[in-house]
């Protein structure tokens, strides 16, 4: 752990320093709605190079592209008509799509795919970086390579803090888990690569059952991100079922429940997500509370799976994730 990056707040100095280090090819900590990122200069592959290296990521891995708006993403991707009216609904927002990339996104970016995962962030601070500047930004989450993503600033000055300049701190973010990931090369055919916090039926489309499955390390993956091994603390976790408790629990271990459970008195190692059950507050406080537990001390995580509708799907593809076997 090492806290050698600057966390900034996000004054109008401090905007423009990290506007200054973007333009000299920096690598930074930025807050978006759903998790951090760490940005760099997409169309510089020095930058992007940098963002691979500092997150310790195989290159095989695409990362995704942010623009100020529709137009700048025209510029660089081919639209089509479905495209068109999605990002017109949803952008600036937590959705991420896939379509053929133009010259201009080198294949480092991509991973070699003629394709490249594109989004319009909504998070203020984020937008007013991207407006500032003349080229979008790359931005994986801004977790180590297989670790829990980060939602607060701490998270990235703890776990990257030794390898970047500054962290921009854009408070806790809103939804906690990362954008939903939809592939539109075929309009006719849209398909959910990534459960996120805008659900298949928001979008129109159907919900395809993901599924957990190995890497290979060969080529880039058609859905690269879900690595059945993904966004694991170091402490082992275990699931259990919706609205059911843990069969057997130790004193070293920690009990994670979607909602306070109704009891006088609570064991010490008794956690919950939301006071009320609210799925939208289920995810904005997992990765949170799984980092926390994480430097607990424990020696499991015993989490319960949430509701598997809305944005618990994604809850429970990050949690499925999460507890695969190393
Ligand atoms: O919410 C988010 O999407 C966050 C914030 C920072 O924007 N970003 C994020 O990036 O989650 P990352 O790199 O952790 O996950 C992006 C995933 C990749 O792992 C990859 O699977 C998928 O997006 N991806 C990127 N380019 C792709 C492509 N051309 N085809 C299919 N999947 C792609
Ligand atoms: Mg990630």
């Amino acid at each position: 752990m090492s806290h050698a990056c600057k966390i900034l707040q996000a004054s109008a100095e401090n905007i423009d320093l990290c506007v200054d280090l973007l333009r000299d090819g920096a690598v930074l900590g930025v807050p978006t709605e759903t998790v951090y990122g760490l940005a760099g200069n997409a169309l510089n592959e020095e930058s992007v190079r940098k963002i691979f290296e500092v997150k310790g990521r195989p290159l095989l891995d695409p990362l995704i592209v942010h623009f100020s708006s529709i137009e700048q993403a025209e510029a660089h991707v081919e639209f089509n008509e479905r495209a068109r009216a999605l990002a017109a609904q949803f952008w600036p927002g937590a959705l991420t799509l896939v379509l053929p990339k133009k010259d201009t996104i080198s294949d480092l970016v991509t991973a070699g795919l003629p394709s490249v995962a594109v989004r319009v962030p909504g998070h203020p601070i984020f937008r007013s970086l991207l407006k500032r500047l003349d080229f979008p930004l790359a931005a994986p989450s801004a977790n180590p390579f297989g670790y829990v993503s980060p939602t607060l600033a701490e998270h990235v000055a703890a776990t990257l803090g030794d390898r970047i300049l500054a962290v921009l701190d854009g408070g806790a973010c809103e939804h906690g888990v990362e954008s939903t990931i939809a592939d539109l090369r075929n309009p006719n055919a849209p398909m959910i690569l990534r459960p996120g916090p805008l659900s298949a039926e928001q979008l129109g489309m159907q919900n395809v059952e993901v599924e957990l499955k190995q890497p290979s390390n060969k080529s880039a993956q058609p859905a690269p991100g879900m690595l059945t091994l993904h966004y694991s603390p170091d402490t082992p976790i275990t699931l259990f079922r919706h609205g059911e408790r843990p069969s057997c629990v130790q004193q070293s271990e920690a009990v994670l429940y979607n909602t306070k459970p109704a009891a006088d008195k609570l064991a010490e190692n008794t956690f919950w997500l939301s006071e009320s059950g609210d799925l939208t507050e289920i995810a904005h406080n997992l990765f949170m509370l799984i980092q926390k537990l994480d430097v607990g001390g424990y020696t499991q995580l015993q989490v319960e799976r949430a509701e598997d509708v809305d944005i618990g799907i994604a809850v429970n593809d990050r949690l499925s994730r999460a507890a695969a076997k190393r």
